[in-house]
């Protein structure tokens, strides 16, 4: 006898209600019951990472989680990275580093990068080789994927600085104004 359980899964901020296998892996029902196959499935022994999610934030293999593991939890999949047509800036850092050929591995990164990221915003080069080993790819040889991410850092970093020189300057006004 199966017992179906059901439980309440939040995939990139909508909640789901869903009637399942305990030993129903989180990849497949990302996938098979959510439609969400942007997650994709390569080795399903966690080998991989082409499954790769953020589950509260941090990067987790879909393979090897099961479903209601991950109920009350944050999921995140590569669907959530775009705003609609709009590419995130991660996805055009890839895409202007030619860091994907045939795609496969892709989500995967992407959502490694993605999690890593926001854990190590000043991350250095080394610590992204040492990142992007923990995925496979077959096709591009690790250098450009390795670029992109630099790259997508480097670039939040210069933005974040910028807005920490407007918000100076606009304390700093409204300190004069105050004072006059
Ligand atoms: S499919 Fe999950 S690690 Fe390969
Ligand atoms: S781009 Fe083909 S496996 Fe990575």
């Amino acid at each position: 006898m199966t017992d179906r359980q059901l439980i309440t899964l939040r995939v990139n901020g909508e909640p789901y209600e869903l009637v399942i296998e305990p030993r129903r892996t989180l990849a497949d029902t990302l996938r098979q019951d959510l439609g969400l196959t942007g997650t994709h499935l390569g080795c399903e022994h966690g080998i991989c990472g082409a499954c790769t999610v953020l589950v509260d934030g941090a990067p987790a293999r879909a393979c090897l989680m099961f479903a209601v593991q991950a109920e009350d939890r944050d999921i995140r999949t590569v669907e959530s990275l775009a705003d609609g047509d709009e590419l995130s800036d991660l996805q055009r850092a890839f895409s202007a580093h030619h860091a994907l050929q045939c795609g496969f591995c892709t989500p995967g990164f992407l959502m490694l990068a993605e999690g890593f990221l926001a854990e190590r915003p000043e991350a250095t080069r080394e610590e992204i080789r040492e990142l992007v080993s923990s995925n496979l790819c077959r096709c591009t040889g690790y250098q450009p994927i390795v670029d992109a991410v630099e790259d997508c850092a480097r670039r939040r970093q210069a933005s974040r600085r910028e807005h920490d020189r407007a918000a100076c300057g606009e304390a700093e006004r409204s300190g004069h104004a105050a004072g006059a």
